[in-house]
């Protein structure tokens, strides 16, 4: 296609098709649904999950496109005849298809779906691109049943090597099964990474999940730095027994324990100010009844904040909190996983690309870090990223609730479409 043809006075006459953008992001909202709620559970790994992966690649293989699975799970969609060795750098454009329990039908989905509706519109368009435009959906990002957040995007950036070697669920079962069911395969990872320069650039478009855009009137967010996370899963380990005939001293209650680390992990963030925010948002107890002391606890600890120093010294502190609660309540507090992305910044020749996309569709936007996580700040470790927002009504993300405009859907796609054209035509970077 040529310059003329798609730049008509300045414009970009090229564009999505907003009504297949909408269906899909309305077919992939019922799978893993509830009737009741209207929440979606799609946990990465599970049969629902597992549903919402083999409808993204039926709808790429529909459109004509290539899609196919990875080691570690991911689904990497190119066109058709492209990535034989020795081909050109791409540029990936992507997000995830899992969800948090009972969350909404855009976290991760909507970014998804919008890099496939980009990736269509240019192989359609026959367009001459420097790098070769890919869509991506990274793999239990939310780490909600198997707990390794952001690991398809871990595995992409080499990040998995020292993983334990049989990873399992929060109820034990493993992943090397969930994985291979998937399409992945445990004992091949490593083929799963890319290579250092392999990606010219990383694009991901994103409900906002908080309330500035809406408050502001910005139809699209440019992000400036993502958050860092850091994601502690402990076992705390007491001695089950009968509730009514076991004296209160002497007792190793579980539960006891893992409520303390609760109000230790609320008061490194919130009387502490050790890290921006601290939240156990899982606990599992066992056997989970009325009557008998409990035996075990798993629960996570999330850490966040913008300053990797601050990070760091917030969980040095909350270990040191959790040696105090085992000596004081005769128990016995194990990491069992652990999970880390640094903050990181997008890059600024993308950041100010992406204003310039905004600009010419005639969207107000404006710059705001990013307070949740995002398979963004993993694959900068090999690529330079760039990420889009888009108002979420109310400001709220991983409830059922969690919306958006559907025009400020089709705006943010617009703004990634023609974001990816100038980069895929090397003339960001
Ligand atoms: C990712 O969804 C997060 O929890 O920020
Ligand atoms: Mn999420
Ligand atoms: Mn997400």
């Amino acid at each position: 296609m040529s310059d003329q043809l798609l730049e008509r006075g300045g414009q970009l006459t090229l564009d999505i098709d907003p009504d297949r953008l909408l269906r899909r992001v309305a077919d992939l909202a019922r799978i893993g649904a509830d009737p009741v709620t209207g929440g979606i559970t799609r946990e990465g790994f599970s049969t629902a999950d597992r549903e919402a992966r083999a409808y993204l690649m039926a709808q790429a293989r529909a459109a004509g496109l290539a899609p196919s699975v990875d080691a570690a799970g991911n689904i990497v969609v190119r066109a058709p005849g492209c990535g034989e060795a020795g081909d050109r750098q791409v540029l990936m454009m992507g997000s995830h298809l899992d969800t948090v329990v009972n969350g909404g039908r855009l976290d991760g989905a909507y970014g998804v779906l919008a890099a496939l509706e980009v990736l269509q519109t240019l192989a359609h368009a026959g367009l001459d691109t420097v790098c070769e435009p890919v869509a991506v959906a990274f793999a239990n990002e939310e780490g909600a049943l198997f707990p390794q957040p952001f690991w398809g995007s871990m595995a992409v950036a080499g990040r998995l090597a020292s993983l334990p070697r049989e990873p399992t669920d929060h109820h034990g079962r493993p992943l090397r099964e969930a994985l291979q069911l998937a399409g992945g395969d445990l004992d091949a990872l490593g083929s799963a990474c890319w290579q250092a320069g392999s990606i010219a650039a990383y694009l991901e478009l994103h409900v906002e999940q908080g309330p500035v855009l809406e408050r502001s009137g910005s139809r699209i967010g440019v992000v400036e730095a993502i958050t860092g996370r850091t994601v502690l899963t402990l076992e705390v380990r007491g001695t089950a027994g009968h509730s009514g005939t076991s004296p209160m001293e002497g007792r190793s209650d579980a539960m006891a324990a893992a409520a303390r680390v609760v109000l230790a992990a609320e008061n490194l963030a919130a009387d502490r100010q050790l890290c921006r925010v601290a939240t156990v948002g899982r606990l599992d107890p066992h056997p989970n009844t009325p009557n008998t002391i409990a035996g075990t606890v798993r629960l996570t600890v999330d850490l966040r904040d913008t300053d990797v120093w601050r990070m760091a010294g917030a969980e040095q502190v909350l270990r040191r909190m959790l040696r105090q609660i085992e000596r004081s309540t005769g128990t016995e507090i194990e990491v069992v996983a652990e999970t880390r992305s640094d903050p990181v910044s997008a890059d600024l020749r993308l950041r100010a690309e992406i204003e310039r996309s905004a600009d010419g569709l005639g969207l107000a936007h404006e710059v705001l870090p990013s307070g949740a996580g995002h398979d963004a700040q993993v694959v900068a470790d090999l690529a330079p990223i760039g990420m889009i927002f888009v108002p979420s009504l109310g400001g709220i993300s991983h409830v059922p609730e969690e919306d958006s405009r559907p025009e400020d859907l089709v705006a943010g796609a617009r703004v990634l479409l023609r974001t990816a054209v100038r980069v895929a035509r090397g003339t960001v970077l």
